[in-house]
């Protein structure tokens, strides 16, 4: 992993993920380590955030680095015309790292194409989350104690969900069941569908959000209105899933349901008391696995 780019979570084998949740649990151990006091990393975001962005900040802050960038592209020269490539260039002359949030599918792969330093992407469109996709895992290991043989179900926009296209391809590796749910508009892209099929890996599709009992992660998603170009469309889909906290009734004892968040109306506040919503302390893992991201990419660990 060091000096390498994180763009799609298939840039890390089985082995390296592992070995990497095993250092995001380090860091959870012991949160406070300054070990990159020599360096400095640039947080470029060019579509809005607030865990992503944070969490990362608040990983360079425990490594003990410093953090340059922008949390809006308006206050950045992109607003004059300057072109990715000549940003990507520019501040890679600045920092030891990139992390990049951007609308463009596609963008993160171009921006490591151009840098000198490693590019860490933290969502590119539709396409990928990586840095997500290793706290969704971390939060599965940690709450199932295996990553092996789980029932998955996915929930809500499958389509433009770029969580769980990376969530999907991640756990490939660990002999998953998935459980699509989502309407005929949201469905999971066929590029993922006949990975599955090659790759032996059973799922089902379905409309309703039943059959619970069987899940042992319920990731649950918001419908990206982002991402509509037919704003009517959204309107008709929005709320197509809203999980209530009796339908959990019934449901395995292991069973923890997951969102990246933010959440609209995806999941009523009257789950946030079961003990079996878990994504508030999923968002708060995201700060270990990227100081172990980061640490790992820069060569500490
Ligand atoms: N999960 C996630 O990416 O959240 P933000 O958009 O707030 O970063």
């Amino acid at each position: 992993m060091k000096n390498r780019s994180l763009v799609s979570i298939n840039d890390y084998s089985k082995e390296e993920i592992l070995r990497l949740l095993d250092v995001a649990a380090e860091f959870e151990e012991n949160t406070v380590q300054p070990v990159l006091t020599d360096k400095v990393i640039a947080s470029l975001f060019f579509e809005p955030s607030t865990r992503t962005r944070l969490s990362f900040e608040t990983a360079i802050n425990r490594l003990g680095a410093r953090v340059i960038g922008f949390s809006d592209s308006s206050s950045s020269s992109t607003t004059k015309g300057e072109t990715l490539k000549d940003t990507v260039i520019m501040v890679s002359n600045y920092a030891d790292l990139i992390v990049m949030r951007h609308p463009l599918e596609g963008s993160a792969r171009y921006a490591s194409e151009q840098s000198s330093v490693p590019i860490v992407n933290a969502g590119d469109g539709a396409n990928q989350h990586p840095t997500q996709t290793l706290l969704d895992l971390y939060s599965i290991k940690k709450t199932q104690g295996t990553l092996e043989n789980l029932n998955i179900f996915m929930v809500g926009d499958l389509k433009y969900g770029r969580t769980v296209h990376s969530l999907l391809m991640a756990m490939t590796h660990f002999n998953p069941t998935f459980y699509f749910i989502a309407p005929d508009e949201l469905r999971m892209p066929k590029e993922y569908r006949q990975l599955l099929e090659k790759m032996n890996i059973p799922y089902y599709e379905k409309t309703e959000m039943d059959n619970l009992n069987e899940a042992d992660i319920l990731y649950m998603t918001r419908v990206q209105k982002e991402r509509f170009s037919d704003l009517m469309e959204y309107e008709r889909v929005k709320n197509a899933y809203i999980l209530q906290n009796s339908m959990l009734n019934n449901t395995r004892n292991n069973l923890r349901i997951l969102h990246p968040l933010p959440r609209v109306n995806e999941i009523h506040t009257d789950v946030d008391a079961n003990p079996k919503a878990y994504y508030f302390t999923q968002a708060e893992n995201g700060v270990y696995v990227r100081m172990a991201i980061i640490a790992m990419i820069l060569g500490i660990k």
